[in-house]
């Protein structure tokens, strides 16, 4: 499945695009930029229009404050949120705690909970340069462990790690993919990039795709190309 990122500077961008690629692809990620810019009314008006919502802004603060901010996102309807597996086991529990009783208690589909492991901006030295030992690969996967064990329904990570988590973590954890570009898309500022259907041969479960389709001159073709690609033989 496809999540389409959502990285404009005005609700009226994000909603026109919305507009363009609906009924083709109804999942959307609200990221930094545009939550910024429009705050939570953006997030309810993308699911007015029947679609569902990624809202893409890796919560990393003490468990009160982000449970009163996950507060906001159950309430709005988001279908799913990150946050920081770096904040620990007890801060992830209690989130995940919190994200299944408040959705019960207001009625609404409880939401995905995912975790953000390592960014992909930071390498090996990074991590030594803030008392990390351990390579980012390994730091990767004790952190996906421990957000399962913590309740969490999957992480972020790159297309090329699915096989090796879902091995570790098992089928049902969910992994969420940036980094897809079809073989006729520019790169962008994207290095380690799968093709979408690389991405689904891998057993991503839903990647996360921009610029080659909010940056096309056409975004439902480009979406549609997309889609096709993925079918084929
Ligand atoms: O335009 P593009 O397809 O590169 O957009 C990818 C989206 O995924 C952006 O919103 C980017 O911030 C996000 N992302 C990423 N790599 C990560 C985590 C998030 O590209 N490791």
């Amino acid at each position: 499945m496809i999540i389409v990122a959502l990285d404009f500077d005005s609700k009226e961008k994000a909603l026109s695009l919305v507009e363009k690629v609906k009924g083709k692809i109804n999942h959307f990620k609200v990221g930094l930029e545009l939550f910024s810019r429009c705050g939570i009314e953006v997030v309810k008006e993308i699911s007015d229009k029947n679609c569902k919502v990624f809202l893409d802004l890796k919560y990393h603060d003490i468990p009160n404050t982000v449970k009163s901010a996950a507060k906001v996102a159950v309430e709005a309807g988001v279908w799913m949120y990150n946050i920081h597996a770096l904040g620990g086991f007890e801060f992830m529990k209690s989130v995940a705690e919190f994200n299944r009783e408040y959705s019960e208690k207001i009625g609404v589909e409880k939401p995905l909970l995912i975790a953000v492991t390592i960014l992909t901006s930071m390498g090996n030295e990074d991590l030594k340069q803030i008392g990390i030992a351990q390579d980012v690969d390994s730091q990767v996967l004790r952190l996906a462990k421990l957000a399962k064990k913590a309740g969490l329904d999957g992480i972020v990570c790159s297309a090329r790690e699915v096989k090796k988590i879902k091995e570790n973590l098992g089928e049902d954890f969910l992994t969420v993919t940036p980094g897809i570009r079809p073989a006729w898309a520019s790169k962008d500022d994207q290095k380690r990039i799968v093709t979408p259907k690389d991405a689904v041969k891998l057993g991503t479960d839903y990647m996360v795709i921009g610029r080659p389709i909010t940056r096309a001159e056409d975004p439902r073709k480009a979406a549609e190309r997309i889609l096709n690609e993925i079918v084929e033989k």
